[in-house]
């Protein structure tokens, strides 16, 4: 296979927003208890954060995080997260059949956002609750002082407001699953009105409004076009959530997965901008990929959590090389959109769906799907530029005839460009030819580092934490204009030029 495309700098989509390389942390599972907090760790420190696990955030690029929820979020009294840990209550949690003893709530949250270095990104519950306890939660959290939510605040030992900008009205309503559930039109009222009461309470907010939890979902579209008729003048983004996973060895297909997720981001553009012609409004509305991943979901449904357990192990999903390609690939759907796509978050980030696992008092490694997420963060930056690669197709059972080459470049101000190149095939290699003349002259590889491997069910584990990590690739070469390189089957690769 033969693959090309043009690299010109007067071609772009946008300026990536920094913070499309989110990721989610939920009360749910292992990701909060024994993940980020574990007291009495060898690795914690006094208040129970685990730093080898911060170390590994830091070291992914994770550059915002979601909380707490998630399904979670629908069912959450904030207020049993905050105050003296020994007189928080310990609750049922219905969304994942867990019992939760709050012990971790949003000033740790917060306070471990800041370690972290990622900004922090809220959802209120639209589930079970509504306006009043959106705004008191915000008073709580944003407000300076001299009110009896901003004073409790204080009392709970947090002087200064936590200044939290990005907030979601809720989680996944249209979900039948979600407890409290909305039809379109309850959901709608209830954002609209609760965005323009978080606003009255702090004006400088970006809110986002539900969208759909898939593009399966049987309401997708008309739920995003009731909401935004209803909320488009308070909301700034609407989001979306997309999982996939391999079904009965059909690898072509799952590869493909970036074809079901660049259709949905361009279907929701095309709903929230048809809504904007109709209203005559000059503001566009982004998108929140706020959930996404590989996640094998069906397993999850044939197994659900029956115990009541406090950090039961849920969706730990272990990642192999053909995931990690896949991630990879979702990285470049995201940045090929980068003009509407303001936000998305990786779900989640330790021990469910996550690429970071840890053992209860043993060790945090990187899964397979960390490399790709890290090396587009850590590369991927500046402006995206316009990439239309093309190459040979291959069938696939769920999207038809999908090009082998999926490909995004990237361009920062100094000049550097970061290539980021996905070979959906399963048996071919791909001769990479890109046209960089346009570039400059003088363009040559900094490097190619490449994630494949003759096993493409590869995992890393506790005992192989590094059976699969990215691997410098020789050979690849910009010569008379042209950047020539191997992409072998099965393989996610990122090439520098400076
Ligand atoms: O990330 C796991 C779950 O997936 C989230 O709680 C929910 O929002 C989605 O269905």
């Amino acid at each position: 296979h033969r693959a090309t495309f043009t690299l010109n700098p007067a071609f772009t989509v946008a300026r990536i927003d920094p913070r499309v390389y989110g990721s989610f942390l939920e009360h749910m599972g292992r990701a909060v208890y024994t993940g980020v907090y574990e007291p009495g760790h060898p690795a914690a420190d006094g208040e129970g954060i685990r730093q080898d696990v911060l170390e590994l955030v830091r070291e992914l690029g994770v550059t915002l995080v979601r909380y707490p929820g998630g399904n979670f979020v629908s069912g959450y009294r904030w207020e049993d997260g905050v105050g003296p840990v020994e007189e928080r209550p310990t609750r049922l949690d219905l969304a994942w059949h867990s019992v939760e003893t709050n012990a971790f709530g949003l000033n740790e949250f917060a306070a471990w956002a800041k370690r972290a270095e990622v900004e922090p990104m809220m959802a209120v519950n639209l589930g079970t609750r509504g306006l009043q306890e959106a705004v008191d939660l915000l008073e709580y959290t944003n407000h300076p002082g001299g009110t009896q939510l901003s004073e409790l605040r204080k009392a709970h030992g947090v002087e200064e407001p936590h200044g939290i900008k990005l907030w979601c009205l809720g989680n996944e309503m249209d979900g039948p699953w979600q407890v409290g559930h909305k039809t379109a039109e309850e959901y709608a009222r209830i954002a609209a009105e609760t965005a323009k009461a978080m606003r009255l309470v702090d004006d400088s907010l970006e809110l986002v409004a539900c969208g759909s939890s898939s593009q399966a979902m049987p309401t997708f579209g008309a739920w995003e076009t009731t909401v935004l008729e209803e909320a488009y003048e308070h909301v700034d983004l609407i989001s979306a959530h997309a999982y996939y996973e391999e079904v009965d060895g059909d690898a072509a297909s799952f590869l493909a997965s970036a074809v079901d997720m660049e259709s949905f981001i361009e279907n929701v553009v095309a709903t929230a901008d048809a809504v904007r012609a109709r209203k005559r409004i000059a503001k566009r509305i982004k998108i929140s990929f706020d959930e996404w991943n590989v996640w094998y979901l069906r397993r999850y449904h044939a197994d659900p959590p029956t115990e009541w357990k406090q950090a039961p192990r849920v969706i730990e999903d272990q990642y192999n090389l053909t995931d990690a390609v896949v991630v990879g690939s979702l990285l470049i759907a995201l940045l090929r959109h980068a003009d509407r796509v303001a936000v998305a978050c990786l779900a989640q980030l330790v021990n469910v769906i996550a690429p970071i696992m840890t053992e209860p008092g043993g060790p945090a490694w990187r899964q397979t799907t960390f490399h790709p997420f890290a090396l587009t963060s850590k590369y991927a930056r500046g402006e995206v530029l316009r990439v239309e690669p093309e190459s040979p197709a291959e069938h696939t059972e769920r999207f038809g005839d999908v090009p082998v080459l999926h490909a995004t470049a990237t361009r920062e101000e100094d000049g550097s460009v970061t290539v980021l190149a996905v070979n959906r095939g399963l048996t071919e290699s791909v001769e990479l030819d890109v046209d960089v003349a346009a570039l400059g002259d003088g363009y040559r590889v900094v490097e190619h580092l490449i994630i494949a491997d003759e096993d493409r069910f590869a995992v890393n584990t506790a005992e192989q934490p590094d059976r699969v990590t990215p691997r410098p690739v020789d050979g690849t070469v910009v010569a008379d204009g042209r950047l020539r390189g191997v992409l072998p089957p099965i393989s996610w690769s990122v090439i520098r030029l400076t």
